[in-house]
């Protein structure tokens, strides 16, 4: 075991000791409507920059299809959601350390089948989340292509939301879907664009605003425009080294545009209905699991 990777252990462990604290751990759902548009890279290179922040971040893969975290960052996981409930080992064991020390857990293939189909396994993965509880500052999920059902519980159930949107027409649309199906379960419902892949920041801007028009004109959600970034062929260049652009590339337009989405993300007040962070979160993911 590596140097940072056994202190990681013993951090961790020295938590179990610890119990939970007072601190709220925050649960950021990502998602979109259309696939493809830049989640999993807006997800990693956003922990790694609220962590250049002082947070203290865990980013969850909960894209069961095609988990690619791990690979954006040049890693193999060899742990996973799927592993923990089937071995009923704890959630400890599976966090793993990317760049910068960022801790990461993998989905594993099949996690919906799997707690679908036991609740005895659909509780302890509940249990197990729910112990994250005041070890983490902001828990990220990254979640797959398409809006699926399991992906609006974590939505539904998250403190806040980003929602990942390009400047293409076909990408606001289902952006705009992603919204209403939302806003039909929770009237309350509310988002933080960001736009990815603009050309410059005028268009980043025409874009939320159209988003910002809409919903506002026909739905009843709250939207806050958290900032684009730009088109930028160093973060296709970063994902073929594998290495998250805001490392690679500090300088990049598109790094650039993270550590102010980041300042943006930080000075906005974030208000959830019911309990916040994530003990609420698993409350909310639980009663929407019985429905
Ligand atoms: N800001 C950007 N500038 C240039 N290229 C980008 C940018 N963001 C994403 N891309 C390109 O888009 C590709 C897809 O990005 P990513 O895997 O993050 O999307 P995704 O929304 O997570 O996809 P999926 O829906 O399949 O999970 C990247 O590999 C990269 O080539
Ligand atoms: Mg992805």
């Amino acid at each position: 075991m590596n140097d940072q990777a056994q202190s990681l252990r013993e951090k961790l462990n020295r938590n179990r000791e610890l119990g939970p604290s007072d601190r709220k751990t925050k649960v950021i759902t990502v998602t979109s409507g259309k696939g493809g548009v830049g989640k999993s890279n807006f997800s990693l290179n956003f922990a790694l920059g609220l962590q250049q922040k002082g947070q203290k971040v865990i980013l969850i893969d909960m894209d069961l299809g095609f988990a690619n975290i791990d690979i954006l960052m040049g890693i193999s996981s060899k742990k996973n959601i799927v592993n923990m409930i089937d071995n009923r080992t704890s959630i400890w064991d599976i966090i793993e350390l990317g760049p910068e020390g960022l801790q990461f857990i993998a989905g594993g293939s099949g996690l919906s089948q799997v707690i679908d189909m036991d609740e005895h396994k659909l509780n302890y993965f509940f249990d197990q989340m729910a112990l994250l509880n005041g070890y983490a500052d902001t828990v990220i999920l990254d979640t797959g292509a398409g809006v699926t059902k399991e992906t609006l519980r974590y939505i539904l159930s998250a403190d806040d939301v980003v929602l990942v949107t390009t400047p293409e027409p076909t990408s606001i649309t289902d952006a705009y879907a992603v919204m209403k199906m939302t806003s039909q379960s929770n009237p309350n419902a509310h988002f933080s664009i960001v736009v990815n892949r603009a050309v410059n920041r005028k268009e980043g801007r025409i874009t939320g605003d159209r988003l910002l028009m809409v919903a506002r004109q026909f739905l009843q959600v709250q939207l806050i425009m958290l900032g684009y970034v730009p088109d930028d062929a160093h973060v296709t260049k970063a994902v073929k080294k594998q290495e998250p652009f805001l490392l690679a590339y500090p300088n990049s337009r598109a790094s650039e545009a993270i550590r102010s989405l980041v300042e943006s993300y930080l000075s906005h007040k974030h208000t959830s209905a019911g309990e916040a962070g994530i003990k609420g979160f698993v409350i909310r993911l639980r009663h929407l699991w019985k429905k």
